[in-house]
């Protein structure tokens, strides 16, 4: 296989990087393909575009199959730029280095290897076998893996990706001191946290959400602001909605709560001494035992949600004490603030239980990824620095 720079390659009236960067652009279209990877690829004969597709969710064709489907007899000798390697086992659909083959492509350029030891170099492997030119164009390989932090994080670490999205004052307080929070931020802010629901396999929470705020934590399509393509695209994902997630070490999750009455399961992670007849007699909630202390052990719980339910990304929407907790413990990717031009009073809630700092330079710090203005919040987003 060839390593190379877009610039580099030849004949220089293919416009490799555009074509590349249209495959990236491609499996972006969709919120999420959970648990598999987002994928497009692009089919390019003489230079010019023949075909194009994009994986919209587990069971639907790939892109390649797609892009394949579209472009028929066309594709013979074609190039696929295709965002990811291509898969080379029998899952929900058929290996897509061997539809590759059999279509007669020539070339297949891709920016980083599948690590998911089911392919893994084993897709590269057949096509080159099979005398199809593989180019790897390494420039591409960090904005290729951009687009699926999650399924990497997943098949990397063993656990998935972990966004805290947080709605706080100017003053940094997520609640009043009698709990209310209800609504902080906009219409606009309340919007993009569908989409950010939408866009996770497991939404999480600690039992002291659910018992100040009673929340469903459900994803509302009426509240999203999808335009009738988004939607059709994003179809068969808003079929299946994330799991919602509480961790409730004694379980006092109220069997009446709105999350348990809202459609759709819901996992309570709890400690082994925890009981609840009312809790186990309700179908649409499974218990689970995380961890052998007093209460929930955090990793754990992710590392059941990435084996056992093959969740590549989890948001969690907890208060405080769940959010400092998840902080502290080093188990978050990225912090989604959204900041309301409003004061709630210095006796209102922190936005994360975080005590005992001493020194400048043990405060935690962050990289500011992106900065936004929601109508008159402002959206941050936010890594950590370690
Ligand atoms: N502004 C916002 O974006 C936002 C979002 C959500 C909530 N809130 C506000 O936050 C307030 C609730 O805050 P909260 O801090 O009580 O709720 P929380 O962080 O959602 O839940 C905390 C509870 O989680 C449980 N938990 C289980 N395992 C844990 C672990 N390993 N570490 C820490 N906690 C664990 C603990 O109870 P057990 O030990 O009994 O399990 C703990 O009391 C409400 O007023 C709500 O309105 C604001």
């Amino acid at each position: 296989m060839e390593y190379v720079q877009s610039t580099d390659l030849k004949p220089s009236c293919i416009d490799w990087p555009v074509h590349m960067q249209r495959a990236l652009d491609l499996a972006e279209t969709v919120l999420t393909a959970s648990p598999n990877p987002r994928v497009g690829c692009v089919l390019v004969r003489g230079g010019q575009v023949i075909s194009e597709g994009w994986h919209s969710a587990a069971g639907a064709p790939h892109a390649e199959a797609m892009a394949l489907e579209e472009a028929g007899p066309k594709a013979r000798n074609a190039i696929a730029f295709v965002s990811l390697e291509p898969c080379a086992h029998h899952g929900k659909t058929g290996p897509c280095s061997e539809a590759l083959i059999a279509a007669g492509v020539a070339t297949v350029v891709i920016p980083m290897q599948d690590p998911h030891p089911a392919v893994s170099g084993k897709g590269i492997a057949q096509l080159e076998e099979a005398g199809v030119e593989v180019i790897m164009m390494v420039d591409f390989e960090e904005a290729a893996r951009g687009i699926n932090p999650g399924f990497l994080s997943r098949v990397e670490r063993g656990r998935p990706r972990v966004r805290i999205k947080l709605a706080m004052s100017l003053d940094g307080r997520t609640a009043l001191s009698n709990g209310g929070s209800k609504w902080i931020t906009d219409v606009a802010s309340r919007k993009d946290v569908q989409l950010l629901r939408a866009s996770s396999c497991a939404v999480l929470t600690g039992v002291g959400t659910i018992l100040a705020d009673n929340p469903s934590l459900t994803v509302r399509l009426d509240e999203m602001g999808l335009d009738a393509d988004q939607i059709k695209t994003n179809a068969l994902n808003l079929q299946n909605p994330p799991l919602r997630v509480v961790l409730d070490s004694t379980l006092r999750t109220p069997a009446q709560s709105k999350l348990l009455e809202a459609e759709g399961n819901v996992l309570i992670y709890s400690t082994a001494s925890a009981q609840s007849a009312e809790l186990v007699a309700l179908d649409s909630c499974t218990l689970k035992v995380a961890g052998s202390d007093a209460r929930v052990q955090l990793l754990p719980v992710l590392k059941s949600l990435a084996s056992e339910y093959y969740c590549n990304d989890t948001l969690i929407e907890a208060g405080p004490t769940l959010c400092g907790a998840f902080l502290r413990a080093n188990l978050v990717d990225e912090l989604i603030l959204y900041v309301a031009p409003k004061l709630m009073g210095s006796d209102g809630k922190a936005l994360l239980d975080l005590h005992g700092i001493q020194t400048m330079a043990d405060t935690p710090t962050f990289e500011v990824i992106e900065a936004q203005q929601l109508e008159r919040d402002v959206k941050l987003r936010l890594l950590p620095q370690v």
